[in-house]
């Protein structure tokens, strides 16, 4: 069999970099390319187990920079794109709109464009259930791949945009794509500014932990491997055109998750510090996976489960997060 080329994009950052991780240990017949802009979000360190393999190379790209990209994939030839690179967290979209349509929008169009005139045989965009907007807090009712489109934030309406385009390019061109909206990650190398890690180091650290609001909006969290798998089976097994919901059933609010960690260190409630709500905050995200289950996907984590072993890789990890909150990993 020829070897495959697989262009991972955003594969410094947290999923992107599980997912890199996964491939070059899964597959030694594929040449892996992680291509990373290395914003604030990326951090290479994660992979010094496999920089030096035969399968694995790292480029350093923007991917909205249209002539960069274009000739790596003329030079390259690659077999399959898994879309990550991304502007991700919420709070920053307030504050600073534009980088988000300027990579996630524009970005994902440089990559299209690239990926339909070098012919390559899949295409997968890894989006979010955020998307779909909010739910109330009606337990039976879910997102499905059905749900319209209703993003709140500027991070989700980046993403939206970018979901239309990839469809756009299979309706109009033919790309063969999927596009895959996945619930709240979370697993080794989450950057510290999102809930759960933010809160294992603040509270490790014995500091006050910001929550939102009352605490009552609702998540569904999965294990970042879980998610990796999901991704794994699409590329190689998604109808093409196909749109596939990721998730596991573990709905969580904010406020439990903090107290389990709390409760998980053996801290005090005492450090729970409530904080003026998030402008436009969904009330509840969960997703109804039954689509992937039927092409064989099942999560391997409960949130019990996983949550307990991500808490002791903050433990065992604590150098990788205090470079990043000191600052220092940007040297
Ligand atoms: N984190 C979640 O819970 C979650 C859930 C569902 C979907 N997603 C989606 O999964 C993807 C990855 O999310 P994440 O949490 O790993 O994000 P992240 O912020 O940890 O990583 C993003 C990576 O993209 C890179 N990047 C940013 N701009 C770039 C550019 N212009 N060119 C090249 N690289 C660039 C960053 O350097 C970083 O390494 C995103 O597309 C996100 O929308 C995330």
């Amino acid at each position: 069999m020829s070897r495959k080329k697989l262009l991972i994009t955003g594969g410094a950052g947290f999923i992107g970099g599980n997912f890199v991780q996964y491939m070059v240990d899964k597959y030694s017949d594929y040449d892996v390319v992680n291509l990373d802009l290395l914003t604030y979000a990326g951090e290479l360190k994660k992979h010094s187990d496999i920089e030096n393999r035969d399968n694995y190379r790292f480029v350093q790209a923007d991917i909205a920079d249209r002539e960069t990209i274009s000739s790596l994939f003329e030079q390259e030839q690659f077999d399959y794109v898994v879309h990550f690179a991304a502007e991700s967290h919420v709070d920053r979209s307030i504050t600073d709109p534009a980088v988000f349509v300027r990579t996630n929008v524009m970005g994902t169009q440089v990559l299209l464009d690239a990926s339909r005139k070098d012919g390559i045989s899949k295409f997968v965009h890894v989006s979010t259930d955020e998307v779909y907007g909010e739910l109330d807090f009606d337990p039976s009712v879910f997102f499905t791949e059905e749900t319209p489109l209703q993003p709140n934030s500027p991070y989700s309406a980046s993403k939206a945009s970018s979901d239309l385009l990839v469809r756009a390019y299979y309706e109009t061109f033919g790309l063969p794509m999927n596009i895959t909206r996945c619930s709240n990650n979370y697993g080794p190398y989450h950057f510290p500014e999102k809930l759960i890690p933010l809160t294992i180091s603040k509270v490790m650290n014995e500091q006050k932990v910001p929550v939102y609001g009352d605490g009552k909006n609702i998540r569904d969290w999965l294990h970042v491997w879980d998610h990796c798998a999901a991704i794994d089976l699409v590329l190689h097994q998604g109808v093409n055109g196909e749109v596939y919901n990721v998730g596991g059933h573990n709905e969580r609010t904010n406020l439990e998750v903090v107290k389990t960690i709390i409760h998980t260190l053996g801290k005090s409630e005492d450090l729970i510090e409530f904080v003026a709500d998030r402008l436009g905050h969904d009330k509840r995200y969960a997703i109804d996976p039954t689509k992937l289950e039927n092409l064989g996907w099942k999560p391997t984590y409960t949130f019990e489960t996983g949550i307990a072993q991500t808490i002791q890789w903050y433990i065992d990890n604590t150098e990788w997060w205090e470079l990043i909150l000191s600052g220092e990993y940007r040297n």
